[in-house]
């Protein structure tokens, strides 16, 4: 690893009067919260703490907490304001949660690497996803850390793609089964969206490598920082250089893998992340419900 640039200090959950334990479940990402009862409010030094948490372990695990719609959406929401998303269908008494499970004939589409609504102009800052129902083999779930992934380019590619901007749609992933109509409304309320291809972590100023396969479509740049002779070459390139990135997400170096159980919770930062869904368990069946949480525009 003599490329790697060094990681910036992230504040340490030890620092703080938390009373609920950390085990870390991977050596890049992920830790399991235990000594915690989340049908609970949570008080300032647990909210503190959990979210210092979040911070340096990206992706926190709690297990066996039966709580309601309701209790998830108010935890969720302690963490910063939730969105309504726009495709997925909703909890009918809670629209801040998604309603999330495929079956083998309509499979869910989750099975590629992404950040969460990374379409949006501001996309999520975390996402809180609780199981309900789920095999019990298959369908675990991937998180990646994408500072990781950032931190161990080359220092060459790192150079390469700094200043680089790269648009994000939904429609790629989402409008495959939605009528021309539907598309045209879409389109309209969610136009593509410019984000850099590395962004700056809000919280941790960590460097993060922001781009994803579900939802970049293209780079709005390239050719500002690169030389082409022609269109074609330029094309080429780019398209060369973007999967390259999407697949620096399939690393297992720099990943987690979670099986879950009912009431799993899954908390997550999509700033820093990106995750996998693993469709490999029908006809069993998958029930999860997901809070997003709003994030800021990223730079
Ligand atoms: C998601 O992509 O947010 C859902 C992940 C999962 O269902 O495991």
């Amino acid at each position: 690893m003599q490329n790697a640039v060094e990681s910036p200090a992230v504040v340490r959950p030890a620092t703080l009067k938390a009373s609920f334990s950390i085990e870390r479940l991977s050596p890049t990402i992920g830790a399991e919260i235990g000594n915690i009862d989340l049908t609970q409010a949570l008080d300032d030094d647990q909210y503190l703490g959990l979210r210092a948490a979040l911070l340096e372990h990206k992706l926190l695990v709690f297990r066996d907490q039966d709580i309601s719609a309701a209790q998830q959406v108010a935890l969720a929401r302690r963490f910063g304001e939730l969105e309504v998303h726009p495709v997925f269908p909703h909890h009918p008494d809670h629209p801040e949660l998604v309603v999330l499970g495929g079956d083998s004939k309509i499979p869910g589409r989750e099975n590629i690497y992404h950040s969460d609504v990374s379409w949006r102009a501001q996309p999520s800052m975390g996402s809180m996803l609780r199981c309900i129902e789920c095999p019990a083999v298959g369908g675990d779930t991937l998180w990646v850390n994408m500072a990781e992934a950032y931190r161990r380019l080359p220092d060459a590619m790192r150079e390469s793609i700094d200043g680089l901007i790269a648009v994000h749609d939904l429609l790629p992933a989402f409008g495959t089964r939605m009528t021309p109509q539907e598309r045209e409304a879409r389109r309209a309320a969610f136009p593509p969206v410019m984000h850099p291809v590395v962004r700056t972590h809000p919280e941790t100023g960590e460097r993060v490598l922001y781009v994803n396969e579900a939802f970049t479509t293209h780079l709005a740049n390239y050719i500002e920082k690169h030389e082409v002779r022609f269109g074609f070459d330029f094309r080429l390139a780019e398209m060369d250089l973007l999967q390259y990135l999407y697949r620096q997400a399939t690393a297992p170096e720099y990943q987690v893998r979670l099986k879950w159980r009912p009431n799993t919770i899954a908390f997550w930062d999509n700033r820093s992340t990106q995750h996998y869904a693993i469709q490999d368990y029908f006809p069993a069946r998958r029930r999860m419900l997901r809070a997003t949480i709003i994030g800021d525009v990223p730079v």
